[in-house]
């Protein structure tokens, strides 16, 4: 039975963490248990790498890259399971977000401070309607540091990639553990020391490590502070 915390106002649930950690999946059931909306904010920075990529531009050209934020819509919906549906510029985006070529230049995108800033004011503006989830990389640090629960969640290197590699196959994508092990490494090391909003644990955040923890544990863990 879903429990719903008695509220009057909007309550703000930050997940950050590193990619595999377990963020999504844990955002999201801990969103659906409790009747909050769930903001997958990777998911933004995932659909304008992916127009950055169809609309064939350099991204090292910053300038460029801002100009078509500035252009794109991108919206997000949450599914009865869930789940959530990406839309670009009206498009449902929601699988091609996930390839593998759009986690190879993400993190190029998201370390655009000026790419950064029209994201944060989005998803400013949709927490700010409604109690939400929201999972990310600055989401304690730099999105809503009032945010009135912060959880970071780690976890082995390993048992990341496999992780990764596991979800990406069951989708039916083709990939090595190497090549997930080659991304998640080259994103750790691009979302940790970016000079803006870098990936950090907020100071009032609490850890969890999920290495060796089942999925019902952690979402246990998160509702326990959370109650
Ligand atoms: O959570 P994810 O793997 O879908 O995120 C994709 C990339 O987007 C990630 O490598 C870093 C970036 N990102 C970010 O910089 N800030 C966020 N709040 C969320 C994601």
């Amino acid at each position: 039975m879903r429990s719903k915390i008695p509220h009057q106002k909007v309550v703000i649930i930050a997940i950050d963490g590193p990619a595999g950690a377990g963020k999504s999946t844990i955002a999201r059931l801990v969103a659906q248990n409790i009747g909050f909306l769930y903001i997958d904010t990777g998911a933004m920075y995932r659909a304008l790498t992916l127009l950055v990529i169809k609309e064939k531009i350099d991204i090292a050209n910053e300038e460029q890259v801002i100009a078509l934020a500035k252009k794109s819509k991108i919206q997000l919906e949450n599914n009865d399971d869930g789940t959530i549906k990406v839309f670009l510029n009206g498009e449902n985006v929601s699988q091609d977000i996930r390839k593998p070529e759009i986690a190879k230049f993400v993190s190029l995108v998201a370390k655009i401070s000026r790419v950064r800033s029209q994201m944060v004011q989005l998803q400013r503006e949709m927490g700010q309607k409604t109690s939400c989830v929201l999972d990310g990389r600055d989401i304690g640090t730099v999105v809503f540091p009032n945010a009135d629960f912060k959880f970071f969640l780690e976890a082995d290197f390993q048992k990341r990639v496999n992780r990764r590699y596991k979800e990406l196959i069951q989708s039916g994508i083709k990939i090595t553990p190497e090549a997930v092990a080659g991304d998640l490494k080259n994103r750790d090391t691009i979302d940790s020391t970016r000079e803006c909003a870098p990936l950090k644990k907020a100071d009032d955040a609490i850890a969890i490590d999920t290495t060796d923890l089942t999925i019902e544990q952690v979402v246990e863990k998160v509702l326990s502070q959370i109650h």
